[in-house]
């Protein structure tokens, strides 16, 4: 098989680490890689913070809900969607101050989304192992504050990375009819509701059976929506961002 495609098929989320630093030569061409992807207008708004310092990661230990492996990898990778750089040279151009908006914002994102992911497959082809933690969006306003990021930067993706020292099982994924739609969104019935997501069910309730605030809780729809990702802690991290974007100058238009 292609091996960018084979690894790419390979790809399985590490949340256990060797105690073994990742090698400087190999950490900046990782980096070096992520600034070869498309962003908008090769505006490249996105920055990229590598936190290696135990006390910095100490720091941003309890914004990552004390997730251990945050402690376990040698380096924490934060990318930041990031206007800042571009607005002090339009300034300095004395250019219109534009990109203080939310669509600008979601630009920025989607730039270091991207670079995320190419410096994820550059990490995995050189050997490391990587979990993206989603906990850095829904505590952007705590990390934003750790990491000193000025205004018109906000910290949206990030994970560990250092040496694999586990070998998961691939998770399962939903059958690719279910994700792939030809020409135009077909909508789903019920019946394929059901079968679409019935090999996942079992895997994911065999993982979350044991868990200690399962409850009643019999089947992983209710495990997604009223013990993983809950309305009450999603409309908070909702409000927790918007309120940051406003104050990090990403609302003007609002
Ligand atoms: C944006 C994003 C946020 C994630 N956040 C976490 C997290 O906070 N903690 C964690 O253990 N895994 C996290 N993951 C990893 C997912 O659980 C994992 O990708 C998913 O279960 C599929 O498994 P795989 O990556 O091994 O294929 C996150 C993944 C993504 C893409």
């Amino acid at each position: 098989m292609n091996p960018t495609i084979e690894l790419l098929k390979n790809h399985r989320s590490i949340r256990k680490f060797k105690r073994k630093d990742i090698e400087k030569e190999k950490l900046d061409l990782i980096l070096e890689t992520a600034t070869k992807a498309s962003t908008s207008g090769n505006m490249q708004a996105y920055s990229i913070i590598v936190t290696k310092d135990q006390k910095m990661k100490q720091s941003m230990f309890e914004a990552h809900f004390e997730q251990p492996m945050l402690h376990e990898a040698p380096v924490f990778l934060t990318f930041c969607a990031d206007f800042n750089r571009m607005r002090k040279w339009l300034s300095q151009n004395k250019a219109s101050m534009n990109f203080d908006n939310f669509m600008s914002f979601m630009i920025a994102t989607l730039d270091a989304v991207l670079a995320s992911q190419v410096a994820a497959i550059a990490a995995e082809s050189l050997g490391l192992g990587l979990c993206y933690m989603g906990t850095t969006l829904a505590s952007a306003h705590q990390l934003g504050e750790i990491l000193e990021c000025p205004k018109n930067v906000i910290p949206v993706a990030g994970y560990v990375l250092g040496y694999p020292d586990e070998s998961p099982d691939a998770r399962l994924r939903l059958p690719i009819e279910a994700i792939i739609h030809q020409e135009k969104y077909r909508d789903y019935n019920e019946t394929e509701i059901c079968e679409i997501h019935s090999q996942k069910n079992e895997e994911g309730m065999a993982r979350f059976n044991h868990h200690p605030d399962l409850g009643d809780i019999d089947n992983l729809a209710r495990v997604y929506s009223e013990l993983k990702y809950t309305r009450e802690s999603h409309l908070k991290y909702s409000n927790d961002l918007l309120g940051y974007l406003s104050r990090q100058n990403f609302m003007e238009n609002a």
